[in-house]
């Protein structure tokens, strides 16, 4: 049977929070030992066309994947592109969930984004049991869902709309629903009466739909289910199953590490001993819609504080450049360092200046541990200093990097060039995304947006055979006028956005 999903494709895209370095770099901080990233088993729930797990699978060839999802033309399209790229660890079946059964075996780590809020009840217990049932020992399972106290305002629109569309037709009138909703809610947007702070609100909320991809927005708000949880009854159904709840796919989205002290103070008051409980009240502060939870086994032990010297452990990467062209980096001066995104961070300890503009300088590359604590103590000319002092001092510093999300830490990424070789290579994942979308995928597991001709002609060329020369010539025919600082500029700016193998 074509479900709506048939009807009106939901473009597939990889996020990076359920990639299986993320959510193994989570686990190991809070002291777990999950299975390496790179020989890893993963299963994704309702993975539609795949857009999530062919660039895991492209990225981690010793790791074996396995999707399944209701709809066939999805799962069709995956395997389209499954079968260009010749990948033999990944594995999609048209399923419906609820027919999972024993022969598909344990995984290491079980994902499910977009669907939880979204299946009936029957589909949704059948999610926690699959996690149960099919997660191994040490494993780690992400689960995505939409939440009150904030889902509450989208519930209103969600019922507007709902009116709006009444007459129009089941699965069939997908299509129709998405443009007539845009209708109305251009029309409420228009409409909105003076601004109270209900209908500023509002507006904010309308505003934000109008900006989202149509078929994601349809199947995300008029999907016929979609239920929102608090935080707590999310918890309580996934004890049911013997799971408990881990923290956050990043972890610095719970709680303590975004409210100021004295708010996280009053909600230890209410509840020294509950984590769990701590959580639900900073939801009613935060009013949030949404959580990237995740799930272990109930036996499982871990610390609930994320331990700083499992930092050493890991592979740093941060875009950080420093304010001052000529940073002073041996003695005790406040330096700055800015994140190109937004965000910034004054240090005057040589090490950490050190650690940071070595960083920026290797970005997109990631270094591990010990050789950044090793070349940041050369360049702070710190080498007699006691190396276990530095060694720890480093590691708070870069975990209170990630918590600010100035830096980021992985247990594996692939190897990224800082610049392109003599004949640049792009990913074939990219150059086999670009025949049918501007969006594409780099090694980093990010959604790329390649909107410009000259970049994507530029990158149909890059497969490893062309010079210079030979690209100045191929790119003059339909450029005409384009020089060889403007090829070398392109060139950079796409290894920079880790599009580039060599
Ligand atoms: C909102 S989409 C999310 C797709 C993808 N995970 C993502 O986030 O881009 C929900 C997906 O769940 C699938 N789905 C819904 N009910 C299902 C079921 N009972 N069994 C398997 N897949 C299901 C749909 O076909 C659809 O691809």
């Amino acid at each position: 049977m074509p479900n709506v999903y048939d009807e009106l494709p939901y473009p597939g895209l990889p996020f990076s929070q359920t990639h299986p370095d993320r959510l193994a770099t989570t686990a190991t901080l809070l002291g777990m030992t999950p299975a390496a990233v790179d020989g890893c088993r993963v299963l994704e729930l309702g993975c539609g066309e795949a857009g999530n797990l062919i660039p895991m699978a492209f990225t981690l060839p010793r790791s074996c994947f396995t999707g399944i999802d209701l709809s066939g033309t999805a799962i069709a399209r995956g395997h389209d592109l499954v079968n260009e790229l010749r990948l033999p660890n990944i594995r999609l079946e048209q399923l419906d969930l609820r027919d999972f059964d024993s022969r598909f075996g344990q995984f290491d780590y079980i994902i499910a984004h977009g669907v939880y809020s979204w299946v009936p009840p029957d589909a949704r217990e059948q999610v926690l049991d699959i996690c149960k049932t099919h997660l191994a020992q040490n494993g780690v399972t992400y689960i995505s869902y939409n939440t009150y106290p904030g889902g509450h305002l989208r519930d209103a629109i969600r019922s507007m709309m709902q009116f709006h569309v009444a007459g129009v037709a089941g699965a069939a009138g997908a299509v129709e629903k998405s443009t007539r909703v845009r209708e109305l809610l251009e029309f409420l947007v228009e409409a909105s009466p003076a601004q109270d702070a209900y209908h500023a609100a509002l507006q904010s909320e309308l505003q934000s739909f109008l900006g989202r991809n149509p078929a994601h927005f349809f199947h995300d708000e008029l999907n016929e289910f979609n239920y929102r949880f608090y935080f707590y009854e999310f918890v309580k159904d996934a004890g049911r199953h013997g799971l408990q709840y881990v923290s956050e796919a990043h972890p610095f989205s719970s709680l303590s590490a975004t409210l100021p002290p004295a708010v996280t103070e009053k909600m230890r008051a209410f509840s020294p001993d509950d984590n769990i409980v701590r959580e639900q009240y900073a939801d009613f502060v935060t009013l949030r819609k949404f959580r990237q939870s995740l799930l272990c086994h109930d036996a499982v032990q871990f610390e609930r504080r994320l331990d700083p010297s499992r930092v050493s452990q890991m592979l740093i990467v941060s875009e950080v450049q420093p304010a001052a062209a000529q940073p002073v980096i041996p003695v005790p001066s406040a330096e700055e360092f800015r994140y190109p995104k937004g965000g910034s961070i004054s240090t005057n300890h040589p090490l950490g200046k050190a650690a940071l503009l070595h960083l920026g300088r290797i970005w997109p590359a990631p270094i591990a541990f010990s050789d950044l604590l090793h070349t940041a103590r050369d360049l702070a000319e710190c080498r007699n200093a006691p190396l276990a002092d530095d060694s720890a001092w480093l590691c708070d510093m870069l975990l209170k990097l990630y918590a600010a999300r100035l830096a980021e830490l992985h247990l594996h990424v692939p190897a990224c060039p800082t610049s392109p070789s003599a004949k640049p290579l792009v990913s074939p994942l990219v150059r086999a995304q670009l025949r049918t979308s501007h969006s594409v995928t780099n090694l980093r597991h990010v959604a790329v947006s390649i909107d410009d001709e000259g970049s994507r002609f530029l990158l149909t060329l890059l497969d490893g055979t062309r010079d210079r020369t030979d690209l100045l010539a191929e790119m003059r025919r339909p450029f005409d006028g384009i020089t060889a600082e403007q090829l070398e500029t392109n060139l950079e700016r796409l290894a920079k956005m880790s599009l580039l193998v060599a």
